[in-house]
């Protein structure tokens, strides 16, 4: 039984980091993309009216599958747009899932990405990991706004407890089954 990873990403960072933890967790690796082109316009959009925005359909072995973890940014503290879609979908698969982000971080808003997922799914994830640049980022950067995180800031965000203990968890559930 393997890992799968679930990605959306609308300007490269989540892609970044969903092909680093599928590489950690030797996970197979799956993108949502959208039968329409995104612009900001269309992400205004989908907050401004909480929409869930057409998805294009993804197959998936289920049952090769013990965890799923979903990565994807968060847009005005809710999980984009195009993985709430999948979510709802497939929320019956979705038994034992973990949601990590890579964003620019907000106080409060691990308990709203929680209370979301609640909502969406059947079950809660087993883990929400919010990797966040405000972290490490200057004034200067957090100001001009969609910071392109690099490999060396991925690998400096990585090296925190709640991480490597999902990894202990994940890779050793693994060698088990
Ligand atoms: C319109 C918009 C709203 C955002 N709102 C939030 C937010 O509420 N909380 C947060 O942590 N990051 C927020 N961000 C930052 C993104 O989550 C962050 O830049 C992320 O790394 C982008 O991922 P991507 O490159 O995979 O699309 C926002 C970004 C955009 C474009």
């Amino acid at each position: 039984m393997k890992t799968l990873i679930v990605y959306f990403s609308f300007s490269g960072n989540n892609e970044l980091l969903a092909k680093d933890l599928a590489k950690d967790l030797e996970a197979d690796l799956l993108q949502i993309t959208e039968p329409k082109k995104r612009g900001m316009f269309r992400i205004m959009l989908d907050m401004l009216f909480n929409r869930f925005p057409r998805i294009n359909e993804l197959n998936i072995l289920w049952n090769d599958y013990h965890h799923i973890v979903l990565v994807a940014p968060i847009w005005n503290y809710i999980i984009a747009h195009p993985m709430k879609t999948f979510i709802k979908k497939n929320k019956e698969y979705l038994t034992n899932y973990s949601f990590i982000t890579l964003c620019s971080g907000r106080d409060t808003q691990k308990e709203k990405i929680m209370a979301q997922l609640r909502k969406l799914a059947d079950y809660e994830p087993k883990v929400i990991i919010e990797f966040e640049t405000r972290t490490f980022i200057t004034p200067e950067q957090e100001r001009k706004g969609a910071y392109k995180v690099t490999q060396e800031d991925l690998t400096r965000l990585k090296k925190v407890d709640i991480y490597h203990k999902f990894l202990e968890t994940y890779i050793a559930k693994k060698e088990t089954t």
